[in-house]
């Protein structure tokens, strides 16, 4: 069987599968590219070890994340890459970061879609309470998207990048279990989303 067929979620759009070796040149890709990486903290380059031994680490089974490949339903083709991080079980918390590193596939919905299903995930599955992410003040995509899945602002930490030249916010924003709950039953509903 294909790789590409491991369907772990599936939404309208996208479908969630783990990661697999052949990911690496496109995550290498994606993670030297400046267009991608101006919304990242990432600054270095990235060498195939280094995408590797990533690959390496974040594949391993672990019950303190869930890091999945986002691919297009339609193409079946590999678009980015969302995951949970530090899960922490006793409080319910965890955050959540997301590269969609095809250009071509920004705006269009696709992380909309991948967010709102490792959500579900989160809450209905995994019982955690509370997600949050941290997003480069100028990046208005990322707000965007976050915004739509339920996410508020927290919080700022000023001046915490130093990006093309100047420094720059960090926004960090939450969703809690409580408010995603209208957020997901409107958004699953709109585009005929059944998980099982
Ligand atoms: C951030 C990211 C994951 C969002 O995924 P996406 O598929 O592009 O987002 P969506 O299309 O689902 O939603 C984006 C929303 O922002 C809006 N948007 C798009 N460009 C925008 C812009 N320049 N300013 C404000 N809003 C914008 C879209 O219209 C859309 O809202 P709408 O559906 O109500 O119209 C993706 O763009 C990405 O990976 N970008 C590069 C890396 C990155 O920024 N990662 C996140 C780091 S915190």
């Amino acid at each position: 069987m294909k790789n590409q067929e491991i369907i772990f979620r599936k939404g309208s759009k996208v479908i969630l599968r783990p990661l697999q070796e052949s990911d690496i040149p496109l995550f290498q890709k994606w993670m030297n590219n400046p267009k991608v990486t101006h919304f990242l903290a990432n600054v270095f380059p990235i060498t195939f070890i280094d995408e590797k031994n990533w690959y390496e680490s974040n594949s391993k089974s672990t019950k303190d994340r869930v890091i999945l490949a986002i691919v297009d339903r339609k193409t079946k083709k590999l678009i980015g890459t969302m995951g949970m991080h530090n899960i922490d079980y006793i409080s319910g918390v965890a955050t959540t970061g997301s590269v969609i590193g095809d250009e071509r596939y920004w705006g269009k919905g696709y992380g909309t879609e991948a967010k709102m299903l490792l959500l579900e995930l989160a809450f209905n599955e995994l019982n955690l309470r509370k997600l949050y992410s941290e997003v480069i003040v100028y990046n208005e995509r990322s707000l965007a998207f976050s915004n739509k899945c339920g996410y508020k602002e927290e919080a700022r930490l000023k001046d915490h990048h130093y990006k093309s030249g100047q420094y720059h916010d960090q926004v960090i924003l939450s969703v809690f279990r409580s408010d995603w709950q209208d957020v997901w039953e409107k958004y699953s509903s709109e585009n005929k989303i059944k998980i099982r």
